[in-house]
């Protein structure tokens, strides 16, 4: 495999900050360990600029390439935020903290990126700039949102940006990669159901919530079924359903369900909420019982732009010899697609071997991984920022 001579050579130093970060996991917004560790090493490699706190606890970083003729920039993201998972790998590198744990490989991606810069900062064989953004609180926390809100990508002029995550099930030094939608979007609804409570004996004399609830969680199931273009990819769960009654004589007074709407497709993200919206309240009213709906927006579709699709494909080529340019998209989400929605760019999969799924507790990161990783980073600076 053509991965860089240089990055081949500190694939053992790669691993052990890899192992490091995995031994010291963090969650959410609360990195500050972890952005320090990013921190120092970023001081060794010498790179132009540091600036910690995007983000809350986010770093962007600058590498300025041996000329700069084009005034082209492009900005390269890593997560690295860990999981509230208690680890079973059983690892002599296992996580030192209870409860937590690098179960998505984010450890892996922040390393692979350091590698990248130590490498880029080393060679500067690039015309433009090149803009490291190292973020937090991808699991859930949004912290790549909070990085845009805080002008990433205006204040470092990035012009487009990518990203990479780990596959388990995909080999070792493989890449996968679609342009269009790659991971769905994700948001959450909340219906709180009131009806009237009383005796199980007398329902007459009560309006039934569970019934009430179980009708609209059964016609919720045609959203997606009655309401979507059958080519198209949408799925609606009720993952919760919570009665306030706590005994089998007793007719519940209030319900609450949760759920989540994911697509692949952004038109029926609005859709959705609009019918989940009218089924709760209507089929609530049916029966003489009301209905409120909350809808919490979550995590956009995950877009890869059809043009910086093609050169991260293309990178990814000459580092592994050949690419899955087609893959499936998959149906969890992630926070990348925020800057996916400011600027062009792409989001790839690389191969993590025969290993537990990601936020399993026997998941691990495998650091055979690492210098085609980089690798990529690198490899794909150098072709879109190539020295005439
Ligand atoms: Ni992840």
């Amino acid at each position: 495999m053509p991965v860089k001579n240089r990055l081949a050579e500190m694939h053992g130093e790669i691993t052990k900050w890899r192992r490091h970060l995995h031994m010291h996991p963090e969650l959410m917004y609360d990195v500050e360990e972890t952005a320090g560790f990013v921190v120092d090493r970023l001081k060794e490699f010498g790179v132009d600029e540091i600036t910690p706190g995007i983000g809350k606890t986010g770093v962007v970083a600058v590498i300025r390439g041996r000329k700069d003729t084009r005034g082209r920039v492009i900005g390269l993201r890593a997560d690295m935020d860990a999981l509230p998972i208690e680890e079973a790998t059983g690892l002599d590198y296992a996580s030192t903290v209870s409860g937590k744990m690098h179960a998505c490989g984010h450890d892996g991606h922040t390393s692979m990126l350091l590698g990248a810069a130590q490498y880029l900062a080393e060679t500067r064989n690039f015309d433009g700039t090149v803009v490291l953004i190292f973020q937090p609180a991808e699991e859930g926390g949004a912290g790549g949102l909070a990085m845009c809100q805080d002008g990433l990508m205006e204040r470092w002029g990035i012009q487009e940006v990518y990203g990479m995550h780990n596959m388990p099930g995909l080999p070792v030094g493989e890449f996968a990669i679609r342009p269009g939608a790659l991971l769905a979007s994700s948001d959450e609804f909340e219906i709180v159901v009131t009806g009237k409570g009383g005796h199980a004996a007398a329902p007459h004399e009560a309006v039934d919530t569970t019934l009430v609830a179980s009708h609209i969680v059964v016609a919720l199931q045609s959203v997606v079924s009655r309401t979507v273009d059958p080519i198209k990819r949408v799925v609606l769960t009720v993952g919760t359903f919570e009665t306030d009654s706590a005994a089998s004589n007793v007719i519940a007074h209030t319900v609450r369900l949760q759920g989540t709407v994911r697509t692949l497709d952004p038109e029926y993200r609005k859709i959705a909420e609009e019918r989940v919206r009218r089924i709760a309240e209507d089929t609530a009213s049916a029966f003489g019982a009301t209905a409120e709906m909350t809808w919490t927006p979550g995590y956009p579709v995950t877009m890869n732009s059809e043009a910086e699709t093609t050169y991260a494909a293309e990178a990814a080529a000459a580092v592994a010899g050949k690419v899955n340019d087609s893959a499936d998209p998959i149906m969890p989400s992630e926070d990348f697609a925020y800057m996916l929605e400011e600027r062009p760019g792409a989001y790839i999969f690389i191969g993590n071997g025969d290993t537990a799924m990601c936020h399993h507790p026997e998941y691990n990161f495998d650091d055979d991984t690492i210098p085609a990783g980089c690798s990529w980073f690198a490899e794909l600076v150098e072709r879109r920022l190539p020295v005439a």
